[in-house]
C-alpha cells in the first residue's frame, strides 16, 4: 500500500527512494516555501489553525491548507446511502456475519474517531521509524509539529487494543498530500480491522502457551516471539477472512491474488489484489500485528492480525464509479442513484459528460520545489473543477541544471459546462500564485 510500501496504486503515491533523495536535497528551501503557502492560504491568524473549533498553533512544520480543513467533519462515510457509507455497512455486515460471540457481533465498529491525532499516534504507536519516508512533510497534513490529520486509520489501532478490545472495525477519513487525478484525492477514507486471539481462542482449551510463543528467530514468515504455526494459523484466518470480505462485495468469481508486502506495524505482510476489468487493482493492506504493538497495550498474550481497506478504491469498482472526486459532489444526480432499497446491482450512470478543458503550464522548478506544494496550491485555487494534474514533460537545463516541469492540467465541473474564460482565469491565477509562492518562474502558459 502506498503509504508505507511506496507503489503507484490506491493508498501509494511515489517511488519513495527517489522522492526521500530529493528532499533530503532541497529540505533547506522547502521550509520557507510551505509557511509562504499556508499563511497565503488562509485568512485566518497567521500564528493559529482551527479546525472544527479547536485552535492550533502554527509552526515550521504546517502544511494544512483550509481546503482540507473544510472536509474535517464532511464523514461522507456516515451519509446514509452515500456510495462510502454503503461499502462500509457492506463490509460491517460481513463481519457481523461471519464471527459472533453468544449471538452478537464479536466485531465492534467505530466510524466517528476525530481525524486529529498526534504524530505519535498516527506513527510511533504504530511503530514507524523516526526516519521513515511516509513521516515526510511534504505527504502529509500536519497541524504543527505535534499535531496531523491522520494518514491511515492504524492511527488508532494501539489505543483502540489499549481499551480492551479484541475485534474492531474503524472507518474514516485519511488525509495525504498527494498528486490530482480520478483516483487520488487528498482525502479518502478506509476501514481498520483488529482480530486479537487467545491461546484458547486460536488452539482450543486447554492449550499449552508454547504453541504459541517462542524465543525464536525473526524469519520472512515469522516475528521471533511467535511459532510457526502460530504464524500460519493467523496468516489462514486472516486471509480466508478477507477474501470472504471482497467475496461478498464483489461475487464469489472475483479472481484474488495476495502479494507480499512490508508495513512497520505488521509482519508478514501482504496486499490483497483483486481482478477488475482485467487489471489487478490493490485493494487493503494486510499482516501479522507486530507483538510490540500489542504487549505494549495490554497485558494479556494475544496474538493477532490487522488489515486496511480502501473504500473509495471498493467502491470505484463496484458500482463503477470513474472519478474519485464525485464522491465530493452535492450534485441530486449522483446521490439518487444510491438511494434505492436495494443496492446490490446499483451501477452508476454518468449523467452527461461535460466537457473537459486542458491547459498547460511551464516552469522552472525553484531549488527546493516539492512537487505536492504544486498540486496542493493548484487544488486551493481550483478546487474541485480540477480534474487531473499530470507532469507531462520534464527537462534539465543543460548549462544552468534548472529544472523545467510541464504540467497539464484538466479542468470540468462535474455539474454544468465550464467556460473557457472561467478555465483560463483559474490557470492564470494558478500561474501567478504559484511565482509569488512557490517561485517558479513560468515559461509558458
Ligand atoms: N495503514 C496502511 C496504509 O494506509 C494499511 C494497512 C496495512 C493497515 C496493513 C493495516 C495493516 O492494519 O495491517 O497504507
Amino acid at each position: 500500500m502506498f503509504l508505507f510500501k511506496c507503489k503507484m496504486t490506491s493508498l501509494c503515491r511515489m517511488p519513495c527512494n527517489v522522492f526521500t533523495l530529493f528532499v533530503k536535497e532541497q529540505s533547506k528551501y522547502f521550509k520557507t516555501n510551505i509557511r509562504r503557502c499556508s499563511k497565503l492560504s488562509t485568512n485566518e491568524n497567521a500564528s493559529t489553525v482551527t479546525i472544527q473549533g479547536q485552535v492550533f498553533q502554527r509552526d515550521d512544520m504546517t502544511t494544512l491548507t483550509p481546503k482540507i480543513i473544510e472536509k474535517v467533519g464532511r464523514n461522507l462515510h456516515n451519509q446514509t446511502n452515500h456510495p462510502l457509507y454503503l461499502i462500509k455497512q457492506q463490509i460491517i455486515n460481513f463481519f457481523y456475519n461471519r464471527f459472533r460471540h453468544l449471538g452478537s457481533p464479536l466485531f465492534s465498529v467505530y466510524d466517528n474517531i476525530s481525524p486529529i491525532v498526534t504524530v505519535d499516534a498516527n506513527f510511533d504507536s504504530v511503530l514507524t521509524p523516526k526516519d521513515h519516508v511516509s513521516r515526510k512533510k511534504g505527504d502529509n497534513y500536519y497541524i504543527n509539529k505535534d499535531y496531523m490529520l491522520r494518514a491511515h486509520t492504524s492511527a488508532h489501532q494501539s489505543e483502540l487494543v489499549k481499551s480492551g478490545l479484541d475485534a474492531f472495525l474503524l472507518a474514516g477519513d485519511v488525509y495525504r498530500r498527494d498528486h490530482i487525478d480520478a483516483s487520488h484525492y487528498p482525502v479518502f477514507h478506509q476501514m481498520e480491522g483488529v482480530r486479537l486471539y487467545s491461546k484458547n481462542q486460536l488452539f482450543g482449551d486447554n492449550s499449552n502457551n508454547t504453541l504459541m510463543f517462542e524465543d525464536g528467530q525473526r524469519t520472512a514468515e515469522k516475528q521471533q516471539f511467535h511459532t510457526l504455526q502460530a504464524a500460519k494459523t493467523l496468516e489462514f484466518e486472516l486471509k480466508t477472512t478477507l477474501e470472504g470480505c471482497v467475496q461478498e462485495l464483489f461475487g464469489t468469481d472475483i479472481e484474488t491474488n495476495w502479494i507480499d508486502a512490508e508495513f512497520p506495524f505488521t509482519h508478514p505482510s501482504w496486499e490483497l489484489e483483486i481482478k477488475f476489468q482485467g487489471e489487478w487493482l490493490e485493494v487493503l493492506g494486510s499482516g501479522i500485528m507486530e507483538q510490540e504493538i500489542i504487549s505494549s497495550a495490554i497485558n494479556g498474550q494475544k496474538i493477532g492480525y490487522a488489515f486496511g481497506l480502501g473504500l473509495e478504491r471498493l467502491a470505484m469498482i463496484l458500482f463503477e464509479i470513474p472519478h474519485i472526486k464525485l464522491f465530493w459532489t452535492d450534485d441530486k444526480r449522483f446521490h439518487n442513484q444510491f438511494m434505492v432499497e436495494d443496492t446490490t446491482s446499483v451501477k452508476f450512470q454518468p449523467y452527461s459528460k461535460y466537457p473537459l478543458l486542458i491547459m498547460d503550464i511551464s516552469y522552472w522548478c525553484p531549488p527546493g520545489y516539492e512537487v505536492n506544494d504544486f498540486h496542493d496550491l493548484v487544488r486551493n485555487i481550483g478546487g474541485d473543477l480540477v480534474e487531473e494534474v499530470a507532469l507531462i514533460d520534464e527537462f534539465v537545463h543543460p548549462k544552468t541544471k534548472i529544472v523545467s516541469h510541464c504540467n497539464r492540467i484538466t479542468y470540468r465541473s462535474m455539474e454544468r459546462t465550464l467556460t473557457k474564460d472561467e478555465a483560463s482565469h483559474i490557470h492564470w491565477k494558478i500561474a501567478s500564485e504559484a511565482e509569488k509562492i512557490l517561485n517558479i518562474e513560468v515559461r509558458k502558459i
